[in-house]
């Protein structure tokens, strides 16, 4: 069964894939809005030992599972999970939303993607540097998402075209399969992204306090913004809540793509180091190039003052209207500008086709459809299901779908796997299947942490997350009335698509055990 898998065709491909998948817009629009929302010094600590905590175990965790499954010829949770914990018959249907999470993130990630391509070229056609307010760069974005309180769609021509050339990139680079798609596009994006990345860090770091009038608006205070320590704020459990669903957006774990890209490993492919190389590259490409681009520049051009109030905005206006706005003050801002949104297309793209794969070895795997054919069913499913998040934009649908597949899927799903491997298949097992053909001994400290810190923490971090937040947005309370049928009518279709993610896996199980059968015969 497990024979003719695709594979990745170097150890350095494979890294630099869940690398790709891990660097995203998460690490350059995410991150800095997070950092600046809290406050100054507020963000580190919570986040560094959420790393260490939660994030560093949960992905260890998933190139385990993902390389085991991949071994018993499966290359997603449900196959994944079923192989973990053999005895029960309903494991499968937790692995669920392993599939279904990534293709729910799909549905607004690849639209948001598109604009940074849109963007890039309107850089370079110097649309951007001819708008000299923050009102113009609002209306800009706003005219180009058309959204229109009058109107009863949202969405624009210019935009649907540049959704449509970053959608068929996917899809193309998805039907090249693992190793001439994947490891090929992220062999070339990501060192191409992280050079881009620390030019603008460069720049902006050199740009010094350039305001005679502001002498201490300078970068090194900017990074002071986000490096001086202030330890009162780690008494608020909500920056600690915020830097945990950080770590989990920005590595991709709970998600089931890491677990998917590992299963092309074989049996004894080291993952103990390269999970850690591929986890640190995130974090340089977080840490040190966003920490040095985002809030520095924010700084320097307006003040700690406003810089919460920037933050609190949200990641689209940071992006795309502050980043702008802030490159058209700078010598040869154009070019700045065009490098700051390709850099962040190249990280969209590495990390969307890393969510479209779990789907596309769902169908491989569990129904033996081709790879090619595979592409095509997802294409043209997707391509529908993408549309709502267009159209609909300002109703409230991208907001919706970004809880259900950002925090909800993603830290329920993690909470699920880190218990079946830790305690259900067993940490000493996990452990002994970590160390397979491992360049680094993980310190023994982690099994510890893996069986009982990070399970609690994600426990405490569910029931913090539903009491505090989700109940509500669950209960659409805040929703204005004239959203609530759009966004009753996406959920409506989440629930379609669970349906029918629960019917696939119970065909294909019972096909395997009538295959299983006949081979017995
Ligand atoms: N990890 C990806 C990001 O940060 C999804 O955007």
């Amino acid at each position: 069964m497990s024979g003719d898998r695709q594979r990745w065709g170097t150890k350095i491909g494979v890294v630099l894939a869940v690398a790709g998948s891990a660097v995203g817009l998460g690490n350059f629009l995410r991150f800095p809005v997070q950092a600046g929302k809290y406050g100054e010094g507020a963000f580190m600590i919570p986040y560094l030992i959420a790393l260490v905590l939660v994030g560093i175990p949960l992905m260890w965790v998933e190139w385990t599972a993902g390389r085991y499954g991949g071994g018993r010829g499966h290359s997603t949770a449900p196959g994944i999970y079923d192989s973990l914990w053999k005895k029960s018959r309903f494991v499968k249907y937790l692995g669920i939303g392993g599939i279904f999470g990534p293709f729910l993130i799909y549905m607004y990630y690849v639209y948001i993607e598109s604009w940074c391509l849109a963007y890039a070229y309107y850089s370079l056609t110097g649309q951007l540097s001819n708008i000299t307010s923050s009102q113009g760069f609002i209306d800009f974005l706003s005219n180009y998402q058309g959204l229109s309180d009058a109107g009863f769609v949202s969405g624009t021509v210019p935009g649907f075209v540049f959704f449509l050339i970053t959608f068929l990139l996917n899809m193309t680079v998805i039907y090249f399969g693992i190793r001439g798609g994947i490891e090929k596009l992220c062999n070339i994006a990501m060192p191409l992204l992280l050079i881009f990345g620390v030019l603008l860090a460069i720049r902006v770091i050199t740009l010094f306090a350039p305001d005679p009038l502001h002498p201490d608006w300078s970068s090194i205070n900017g990074l002071g913004f986000i490096w001086n320590t202030d330890l009162s704020a780690l008494k608020s459990p909500k920056v600690w809540v915020a830097a945990t669903g950080q770590i989990f957006f920005t590595l991709s774990v709970g998600m089931g793509v890491i677990l998917t890209y590992s299963s092309y490993l074989r049996k004894k492919d080291d993952i103990a180091l390269s999970g850690l190389a591929a986890a640190s590259t995130n974090e340089f490409a977080e840490v040190i190039v966003a920490g040095a681009i985002v809030i520095p520049a924010a700084f320097i051009f307006f003040g700690p003052g406003e810089i919460v109030e920037i933050a609190n905005s949200g990641a689209f206006n940071l992006g795309f209207v502050t980043m702008p706005q802030i490159f058209n003050k700078i010598p040869l801002g154009a070019m700045l500008c065009f490098l700051w949104f390709f850099m962040l297309f190249l990280a969209g793209i590495t990390s969307s086709i890393s969510i479209v794969q779990p789907s596309i070895a769902f169908m491989e795997d569990e129904f033996k459809i081709k790879r090619q054919k595979a592409v095509k069913i997802f294409g043209v499913v997707a391509f529908v299901l993408c549309q709502p998040a267009l159209w609909f934009l300002h109703r409230g649908v991208l907001d919706d779908l970004d809880f259900w597949g950002a925090n909800f899927v993603i830290v329920v799903g993690a909470t699920i796997e880190i218990i079946l491997l830790a305690w259900i298949f067993g940490i000493n097992k996990a452990w002994d299947e970590l160390h397979l053909g491992a360049k680094l001994r993980v310190p023994v400290i982690f099994k510890f942490i893996t069986k009982y810190i990070t399970p609690t923490l994600l426990l405490a971090l569910l029931i913090w997350f539903f009491v505090e937040d989700w109940l509500d947005i669950i209960t659409m309370k805040g929703v204005p009335p004239e959203n609530i049928p759009y966004v009753l009518g996406i959920r409506l279709v989440l629930v379609g698509i669970l349906l029918f993610l629960a019917i696939m896996v119970w065909i294909a199980w019972k096909r395997h055990k009538s295959e299983d059968k006949a081979k017995d015969l």
